[in-house]
């Protein structure tokens, strides 16, 4: 659906490229996450690829054609649910909703997706008095207010209680169930695991790494057990290679002999797998 090829950008006031040589492919259907640290370059990605960055070199195709041959129609086919939500807001979320949709050719049912996320009571409020949480739920029904075929989504989940996460988790499901393609950028690796089928990890300006969440696990897995058990008084501590574990002596007279306390086999986590990958603790 997207191909970009060595994409490269820099900020006309700083000095160094904040993006450099970046290549990957979003596929029809399948929800791309794009992670990694905080400044990294994710959002300028997202916005080179909606065509409100400009100068930038490499390629960006869409649909096979560069974006750069599309006109405004570009913008009927993709929802684009902002890091920052600016709203009007001295019009209420249905003022809102309502500029926006006249910009669009279609029109999704918005009364329905404000019921969905919890803010149809709260639809002829000013914007001004929504909290936090509203605004953002408020700007993920706005990145869907045209049915589009692609989404856009930079941390849609930031700031949301974990009702409303569930909803906005659920709601994107739903779309990718019905077709719909998203490029999903997110610091919560719980909802990477649940939503994304290929992610790219990006690192100086760079994808350091980009695969299925699965094989991901498989590279970066530790396949290890850790066993707690008791030692006569003392709480003993051990870990072993999950490979042939059944011809480990030690584990074998472990199990055989001790009082076992805990034992967990230890999956690697997106979490482990981001700071491998990029280096770096992740923030924000
Ligand atoms: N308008 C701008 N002018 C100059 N530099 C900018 C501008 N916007 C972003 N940057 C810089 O570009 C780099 C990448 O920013 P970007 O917002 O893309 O990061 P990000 O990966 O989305 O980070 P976060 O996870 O914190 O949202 C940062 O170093 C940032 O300071
Ligand atoms: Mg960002």
């Amino acid at each position: 659906m997207f191909g970009v090829k060595n994409l490269t950008f820099k900020y006309p006031k700083n000095k160094q490229n904040t993006i450099n040589g970046v290549t990957f492919k979003i596929k029809e259907g399948e929800v791309f996450g794009l992670l990694g640290p905080s400044g990294v370059g994710k959002s300028t990605t997202q916005k080179i690829l909606i065509k409100l960055l400009h100068k930038y070199s490499g390629e960006v195709l869409y649909k096979g054609d560069d974006i750069k041959s599309y006109g405004k129609n570009f913008y009927q086919e993709i929802g684009v649910g902002f890091e920052m939500p600016v709203h009007f807001s001295k019009l209420t979320a249905n003022e809102n909703l309502n500029f926006f949709k006249k910009l669009y050719k279609a029109n999704a049912n918005t009364d329905y997706l404000l019921k969905r996320v919890g803010l149809y009571d709260d639809r002829n409020k000013k914007v001004s008095d929504y909290s936090k949480g509203m605004k953002g739920r408020l700007n993920f029904v706005r990145a869907l207010l045209n049915n589009p075929k692609i989404l856009f989504l930079d941390e849609p989940t930031n700031g949301l209680d974990p009702k409303n996460a569930r909803i906005v988790k659920d709601i994107i499901k739903e779309f990718k169930q019905k077709g719909g393609t998203v490029l999903l950028t997110t610091h919560l690796m719980n909802d990477v695991d649940e939503l994304c089928d290929r992610v790219a990890f990006m690192a100086d300006g760079k994808i350091a790494e980009i695969d299925t969440v699965k094989n991901l696990k498989v590279k970066y897995g530790q396949r290890k057990v850790d066993i707690e058990y008791k030692n006569h008084e003392t709480l003993e501590k051990e870990s072993f290679d999950l490979n042939h574990l059944g011809m480990n002596e030690k584990f074998l007279r472990i199990i055989k002999t001790k009082e076992i306390i805990t034992m967990h086999s230890k999956e690697t986590s997106l979490d482990d797998i981001f700071i491998k990958v990029t280096g770096v603790e992740k923030h924000g």
